[in-house]
């Protein structure tokens, strides 16, 4: 079987594409084929390039509050690239329904937060503020309703005394990084089998 082509969508630093790029080699069925940046200045950029992974940029900031007009920018270097998923790794860009219906059962992304709580941002300054004795990260398929969708993996830490947005951000993006890349091979495979760390 030829490897399922996978493309992946950042704004940052991209430590979730670099695990999910990582994980996809060997007998992984699937393989990174284009890391795609809303910034020129996403830190992301030069370690997908470091991995020999294509990259491109289309920059939303011209389009102003044009989202289609921006997403036609999107759709055409994601189309390049013929992916067969299309993974969201610390994208922040708000996609539009016809934008997601293009990809639908094929998007995913992954958000830190046990969802259905905390959609939105800052989700671990209020999970504190809320007193929340455990937090963590989920991965879902990607629908028109923001962080909603489909649950395909969720991984659990707990809120430590003491800690602050930060402590507990890093504790979670531990477990992001092995979260997404065994969800993605199940997914990859076709297996929607929900995976629960730990
Ligand atoms: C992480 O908190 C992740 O949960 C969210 O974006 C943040 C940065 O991710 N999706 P990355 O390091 O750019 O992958």
């Amino acid at each position: 079987m030829s490897h399922r082509r996978v493309a992946i969508l950042i704004s940052g630093g991209g430590s979730n594409m670099v695990a999910l790029a990582r994980s996809m080699t060997g007998d992984h069925p699937a393989r990174p084929v284009l890391v795609l940046a809303n910034d020129h200045a996403a830190g992301g950029l030069a370690r997908a390039a470091e991995m020999g992974i294509p990259t491109a940029v289309v920059d939303h900031r011209p389009f102003g509050k044009d989202r289609a007009g921006f997403e036609v920018e999107l759709a055409a270097a994601l189309d390049a690239a013929a992916p067969d998923i299309v993974a969201l790794a610390g994208f922040m860009r708000i996609l539009t329904a016809p934008f997601i219906d293009r990809y639908r059962g094929r998007m995913l992304n992954i958000h830190p937060s046990l969802l259905p709580k905390y959609r939105g941002l800052h989700t671990h300054e209020r999970a504190l503020a809320a007193g929340e004795g455990e937090h963590g990260c989920t991965v879902h398929e990607v629908t028109a309703d923001l962080d909603d969708g489909p649950v395909l993996g969720q991984a659990r830490v707990p809120v430590l005394a003491g800690d602050t947005a930060e402590t507990l951000a890093a504790r979670v993006l531990v477990m992001e990084h092995r979260l997404y890349p065994a969800v993605l091979r199940r997914f990859a495979l076709g297996d929607r089998t929900p995976v629960f760390l730990p």
